[in-house]
């Protein structure tokens, strides 16, 4: 079993949009929230989170966008559940991200794109180990 960590971006915070991001999570056979929190990030954890993208275009936009508000952090058990994130997530643009997938049915922005999510298994420990203390 594996466990992955998912943020839901400040746009969705601000949008209302938790309950029903979350509820898709919860309706996943076998996966289980482990941990949840409300929480305002600081620069140092986002500049490690992105430590991948630092140089690119988007970068500075993206951790500011990220500081802007209050976002919700979870950890997140179950089977397969690393992909299954990313599957219920859909591509990084919104609209190239198929309708029933959280992008597809929400987001209309690249960087405003509701929710991030682990995308390997390293990455999940290392993400995991960033966001809660106990990993
Ligand atoms: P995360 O789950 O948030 O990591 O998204 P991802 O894995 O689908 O995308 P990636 O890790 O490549 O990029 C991280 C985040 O940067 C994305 O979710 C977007 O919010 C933003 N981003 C990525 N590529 C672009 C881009 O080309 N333009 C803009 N404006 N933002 C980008
Ligand atoms: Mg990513």
């Amino acid at each position: 079993t594996q466990r992955t960590l998912v943020l839901l971006k400040p746009d969705a915070v601000r949008r209302g949009l938790v309950g029903e991001v979350i509820g898709r999570i919860e309706r996943k056979a076998d996966w289980k929230i482990t941990a949840l929190e409300l929480r305002t990030l600081d620069r140092a954890t986002l500049e490690q989170h992105y430590a991948e993208h630092v140089g690119r275009p988007f970068y500075e936009p993206l951790v500011e966008f990220m500081l802007s508000g209050p976002v919700v952090v979870m950890a997140v058990e179950g089977e397969r559940v690393i992909d299954g994130v990313r599957q219920l997530a859909g591509p990084t643009d919104p609209i190239a991200a198929a309708p029933g997938s959280i992008r597809g049915d929400f987001g209309t922005i690249v960087r405003e794109n509701l929710i991030h999510a682990s995308d390997s298994e390293e990455s999940a420990v290392r993400e995991l180990k960033l966001f809660f203390q106990e990993g």
